[in-house]
């Protein structure tokens, strides 16, 4: 039987003839693959040489240099956003866009509770309150139908986050937040080239925020951008992100350092990009649609294998989604089909057999950090007691428990093979399936 067969027929449900009487990796028999999957990042030539010209101008920073500036132009343009703003990483982005979109102490902001901490940290740093509703077990997303109850009269935003890279639900967010006048900054961290009805993430919003920290589909170590077509919102980030100074010199100023027009506005700090990152950026952008394709289609044939095995259920897109940049490959993990082996148990049979995979996120909604920041003296006099207790109240979000207990991770550098990679994830998975009752009952530990 050959590899192809042996995936087909184990996708069916029928056993894997050639390890009928293998054993599992985890219990000391071969594992079903033993190569790497392809390394991140990428990098040749237009990153060395793009790297080599900014040292060799000697112009290192944003406003002395042209790389920054061009690497926004080219950003915007790729995602059909008019304007775009580099700034040193995802979490700033976060940051200075509410700080555009003028979110104060006080003031509440709803978020996903599926995210990285920075969505919530960037909230946080507002001096504002985070309210988490719960997540669509189908998609892992934002659950726009939660919305409504989750806003309040101090609610000025709402976060959607396209988790792992796949569009949330913005026809629903927008729908839930346009009539109640809030803002929708849409934390596209993960999503380059996702897609909603054919348009580019991040331009749906008033504004989307991207990413470019080293584990991202476009990378340049640390980096992040803000994209919206209201050129008044930029032109608050721009000051912001350069310690309140604006683009544009004051009338009678004389600027005292490049990139100072000596008019700060409002409160600010200094998150600029640097012309290095902003080099291999433009760089790295060369490679964006070519890799996204491949990712495009090794998903879409690993979704068509894993479908077929009982317990497996690949993350659903929303109804609008038309792309997704496939940061991670998601997919929900039922014990009951697989003999009662717990998750922890089943990850580690995959890594055995060469296939590393994570359990993603854990509750964030539930994590201390946030009970330290809600009994800080500045929250309690902010918020009073009654809206901090209803808070507790409602912070109980039982999907979203569901989905951090169910989740299994692959990374989106191991959609970058060839489809025979992703054949051996199924077989993988397919074999532990197979030995599922045997690994349960295993002494391994979890
Ligand atoms: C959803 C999300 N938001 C924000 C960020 C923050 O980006 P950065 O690490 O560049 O600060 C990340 C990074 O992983 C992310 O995944």
């Amino acid at each position: 039987m050959t590899r192809r067969e042996a995936v087909a027929a184990a996708a069916a449900g029928v056993t894997i003839v050639s390890q009928a009487h293998a054993k599992p990796a985890a219990l000391g028999g071969d594992p079903v693959r033993r190569k790497p999957f392809p390394g991140w990042p990428v990098s040749s030539s237009p990153e060395q040489e793009g790297l080599l010209r900014v040292l060799a101008s000697g112009k290192w920073n944003r406003g002395t240099g042209q790389q920054v500036a061009a690497f926004e132009q080219k950003y915007a343009a790729l995602l059909g956003a008019k304007h775009c703003l580099a700034v040193a990483n995802g979490t700033s982005a976060l940051m200075v866009a509410l700080h555009g979109l003028d979110v104060q102490a006080g003031d509440e902001v709803i978020v996903p509770p599926y995210t990285f901490i920075a969505t919530v940290n960037a909230v946080i740093s507002k001096c504002a309150l985070p309210v988490f509703v719960d997540t669509d077990a189908a998609s892992f997303q934002i659950d726009p139908a939660k919305i409504p109850a989750a806003i309040t009269d101090r609610t000025v935003a709402v976060i959607p986050v396209h988790i792992a890279g796949t569009p949330a639900d913005l026809d629903g967010v927008l729908a839930a937040a346009r009539p109640k006048g809030l803002k929708v900054l849409e934390d596209a961290a993960q999503a380059h080239l996702a897609e909603w009805k054919g348009q580019r993430v991040g331009t749906l919003g008033h504004a989307g925020t991207f990413s470019f920290q080293g584990s991202k589909n476009l990378n340049s170590g640390e980096g992040g951008a803000i994209v919206s077509n209201d050129g008044d919102f930029i032109e608050r980030c721009y000051s912001f992100h350069n310690n309140s100074n604006t683009r544009k010199p004051a009338a009678g100023s004389s600027a005292f350092m490049s990139g100072w027009s000596g008019a700060p506005t409002a409160q600010g700090a200094n998150l600029r990009l640097t012309e290095f990152q902003a080099a291999l950026l433009m760089a790295q952008m060369e490679r964006l649609e070519t890799q996204s394709k491949r990712r495009d289609e090794n998903a879409a044939h690993l979704s068509q294998l894993l479908r077929q095995i009982p317990g497996i259920t690949p993350a659903a897109w929303p109804t609008g989604a038309t792309r997704s940049a496939w940061h991670l490959y998601m997919f929900r993990y039922d014990a009951a089909h697989f003999a009662n082996l717990p998750r922890a148990k089943f990850l580690k049979a995959l890594a055995a057999e060469g296939i590393p995979a994570s359990g993603g996120y854990s509750p964030l909604n539930r994590q201390p950090f946030l009970e330290n920041i809600l009994n800080s003296r500045g929250y309690q006099r902010l918020y009073g007691p009654a809206r901090l207790k209803q808070w507790r109240e409602q912070n109980e979000l039982p999907v979203n428990d569901r989905v951090c207990s169910e989740a299994v991770w692959f990374t989106q550098t191991m959609l970058l093979g060839d489809k025979r990679d992703m054949e051996d994830i199924a077989a993988a998975i397919a074999k532990v399936h197979q030995f599922a009752a045997t690994l349960a009952t295993s002494s391994t530990p979890a």
